[in-house]
């Protein structure tokens, strides 16, 4: 019998997420809320839709495999040269593509904890070990969501080849800010590379939140993840980006990506998405003032919700997660629950929140599910 290696056996089996249509269907309702991965609800870019139709007829022929109109476009957009840049199927993809360039098995990778679930997985799967350190609370009091990036670098050794630091954190939406990340970027000894996950950027309204690309100069062993399946509105098309101050770093990542794995849509998609970056900013300014109203009417229930630089918040549930999660999802709201810590919950349209809002009453009250 074929036996696959221990390291995959151990990971967990794929689940699906909950599909809205089907939940719909099974609870009576017109449309599921779903709440759930972190996308903007708004409609893809008019202009991305155009750029989408005119690639159309040009799919019977491989995409370009270096990406390099949309290479060029990001380089110019970020100020930095192009041989830093390398696009990728999805930053998850980048995030395995860096554990495989810079881990030999029994390596470590270094990330807080609770973090983006994929760390521990992608280490897994690169037979890398996983140094976990654990969030701390952001405020006196509150809930373990916060960085501790002292201990972070502390827990850094000669083994370890690459850390991320997921600014603002997924799915706890904390984010650290410039004196605490220059000095952690100022203590990660060199043969260690820090990588800037910032999938959420473009929602950090608070100026203390550095920017990564700007903390990036002049430190050769920090790159800079990010994505356009969040704020430019490209989660079906699968294209996330990495910025390295040091081309090598950005090299070593472009040798093992899978051929022609940023199809010739998403690559289009996102080249025109780039160009209509006022269009995008207005949506993330719709989405973070929604972000403030929906944090504010969590706490008025009583919820000890952090203060979020992304698009969704944290509810620490702690071990009413699971059933809380699942009585929402018997009212039609899909969000991301994660068994004995919290539930996490993307902000959607103010109509969407209002649901969610409505059916988390419900469940509280004890209001049977009709
Ligand atoms: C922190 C973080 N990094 C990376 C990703 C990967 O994004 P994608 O593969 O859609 O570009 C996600 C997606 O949820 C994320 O939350």
């Amino acid at each position: 019998m074929v036996r696959p290696r221990p390291a995959v056996e151990a990971l967990p089996a794929y689940r699906p997420g909950r599909n809205p249509a089907d939940l719909a269907r099974e609870t009576g309702v017109e449309r599921a809320v779903k709440l759930a991965s972190n996308e903007v609800a708004f409609p893809p870019l008019p202009a991305v839709v155009e750029a989408l139709a005119a690639a159309a007829a040009e799919t019977n022929r491989y995409p370009d495999n270096g990406a390099l109109v949309l290479t060029d476009a990001l380089a110019r957009r970020y100020d930095v040269h192009p041989a830093q840049v390398v696009t990728g199927c999805g930053a998850v993809m980048l995030c395995q593509q860096l554990a495989q360039s810079f881990n030999d098995p029994g390596t470590s990778i270094a990330f807080a904890w609770r973090s983006f679930e994929m760390y521990p997985l992608l280490a897994q799967v690169a037979g890398a070990c996983s140094i976990q350190v654990p969030l701390v609370p952001g405020r006196p009091g509150g809930p373990a969501d916060t960085h501790d990036l002292e201990a972070l670098a502390a827990a850094v050794d000669e083994g370890t080849r690459v850390v991320f630091v997921c600014n603002p954190n997924n799915p706890t939406g904390t984010a650290v800010r410039r004196p605490e990340l220059e000095r952690f970027l100022d203590a990660v000894p060199e043969h260690a590379l820090v990588v800037l996950d910032e999938a959420y950027r473009e929602f950090v309204t608070d100026p203390d939140v550095p920017d990564g690309l700007e903390l990036m100069r002049g430190r050769p062993n920090v790159a800079v993840l990010r994505t356009f399946s969040k704020a430019w509105g490209l989660a079906g098309l699968r294209v996330g980006y990495l910025v390295a101050e040091d081309p090598a770093v950005a090299d070593a990542v472009r040798r093992t990506h899978v051929p022609f794995s940023v199809s010739m849509l998403a690559q289009a998609a996102a080249v025109a998405a780039l160009a209509s970056e006022d269009e995008v900013r207005r949506r993330c300014a719709a989405v973070t003032d929604e972000r403030e109203r929906l944090t504010g009417s969590l706490r008025e229930r009583g919820f000890d919700v952090s203060d979020s630089q992304a698009n969704f918040v944290w509810l620490p549930t702690g071990e009413r997660t699971a059933e809380l999660a699942a009585a929402l999802e018997s009212r039609a709201v899909i969000t991301r629950p994660f068994a004995g810590d919290g539930i996490r919950v993307t902000v959607g349209t103010p109509e969407e929140d209002d649901l969610f809002l409505t059916a988390l009453d419900e469940v509280r009250a004890g209001v049977p599910v009709l």
